[in-house]
């Protein structure tokens, strides 16, 4: 019986000395598990007489019981110690002030704001957006614009040719965004109204001339389109884009192969010291090319031109960047001086839109 009783004892002095779950579990594995002190203890009444074993059986049990119990007792108050033990070491302090991150110091390039900021009003105006390759084919950047080979309209465009392949056809970088038009017809059914922003190149380099440089190009086709509708268009854009209630345009006309009749669009401004601004002044600045498409760029690109019409423009993207942003040399725009960018770039969170502004 004394066994018992030391057993009892030393077990729930253990069982109250461990100070973690896992040495908890080494405890009681050490009397109840199966090669157990009490567990052996418990072995032992099958070799008793039934006398003996009621009151050892009744003995044991009652040691097991309290083993047991005091088991549950020390794991639920070494669970609780844990959790507490956890909580004060994660707590997280939430007046801290919060660390710089690539959202507060990065900035979008004005070119990145600019187009999302045409996108935001083209398509408000139900536009969609166009794509093409830079690497473009003399048949798509040319000849289905209505270049004929040989036309003198084509070394106006100071182009990028590429060594000509085993065909002998010679790729190029594309001069406009105009070929994006033929790609658009020939892959979509009129009713079409699209605009294609991205990436031009010609060999020139000055204060306003860039190899790459940025445009925009919108196409209309439909049964009744007319300059009429494109002159709203371009008048409602400048408006937006520039954030004026009213801009005057001057259409001046011109020439491209891919048009008639052709126009250059001016817009009204005021030039002091310096400082440009629309809506005002009496000087005029060149802002974009446009026209109604030629019928022979709508029959070249599967669409027929007694049944259907249509306009179609093309923009300097960087040069209206500088116009708005008021930004007088190109060429910083290519450096990727972080300087230069911290400057004139974008809070990148605060995206343009119609109803909450375009420039926040
Ligand atoms: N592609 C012309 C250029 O780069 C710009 C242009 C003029 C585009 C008239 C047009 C247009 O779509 O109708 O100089």
């Amino acid at each position: 019986m004394s066994t018992l009783v030391e057993l009892e004892s030393s077990t729930l002095s253990a069982i109250a000395a461990a100070s973690d779950e896992t040495a908890l579990e080494a405890v009681r594995v050490g009397a109840l598990g199966k090669k157990g002190t009490i567990s052996a203890e418990l072995a032992k009444l099958g070799k008793m007489s039934p006398e003996e074993r009621k009151s050892a059986g009744a003995a044991i049990n009652a040691v097991k019981d309290s083993v047991t119990n005091a088991l549950t007792a020390r794991r639920t108050l070494l669970k609780e110690a844990a959790l507490e033990a956890r909580l004060a070491s994660e707590t997280v302090d939430v007046t801290l002030p919060t660390r710089d991150t690539g959202l507060e110091t990065g900035r979008l390039h004005p070119i990145s704001q600019v187009m999302d900021e045409l996108t935001a009003i083209f398509a408000d105006m139900g536009f969609s957006i166009a794509e093409g390759p830079d690497v473009e084919s003399d048949d798509y950047n040319f000849t289905k614009l209505n270049f004929p080979a040989g036309h003198p309209a084509r070394e106006m465009h100071d182009t990028f040719f590429f060594n000509p392949d085993a065909n002998g056809e010679r790729k190029l970088l594309r001069t406009h965004t105009s070929p994006v038009q033929v790609r658009t017809m020939l892959a979509q059914k009129p009713p079409i109204r699209v605009i294609c922003p991205g990436r031009t190149y010609r060999c020139d380099s000055d204060q306003t001339h860039t190899p790459m440089f940025h445009q925009v190009e919108g196409l209309v086709i439909d049964k009744t389109a007319h300059l009429g509708h494109l002159k709203w268009i371009l008048e409602e854009f400048c408006k937006a884009f520039f954030e004026v209630p009213s801009v005057k345009m001057r259409f001046r006309p011109s020439f491209f192969p891919f048009t008639e009749p052709s126009m250059e669009v001016d817009i009204q401004c005021s030039r002091q010291g310096g400082e440009i601004r629309f809506g005002e002044g009496s000087d005029w600045l060149e802002i974009l090319g446009c026209g109604m498409v030629h019928s022979n760029v709508l029959r070249n690109c599967g669409i027929d031109p007694d049944e259907y019409q249509g306009f179609a423009w093309g923009m300097g993207i960087d040069r209206i960047a500088m116009l708005k942003y008021g930004m007088p040399d190109l060429r910083p725009f290519f450096e990727a001086d972080v300087r230069w960018l911290s400057h004139y770039g974008f809070r990148p969170l605060d995206l343009p839109t119609l109803a909450g502004g375009l420039t926040a």
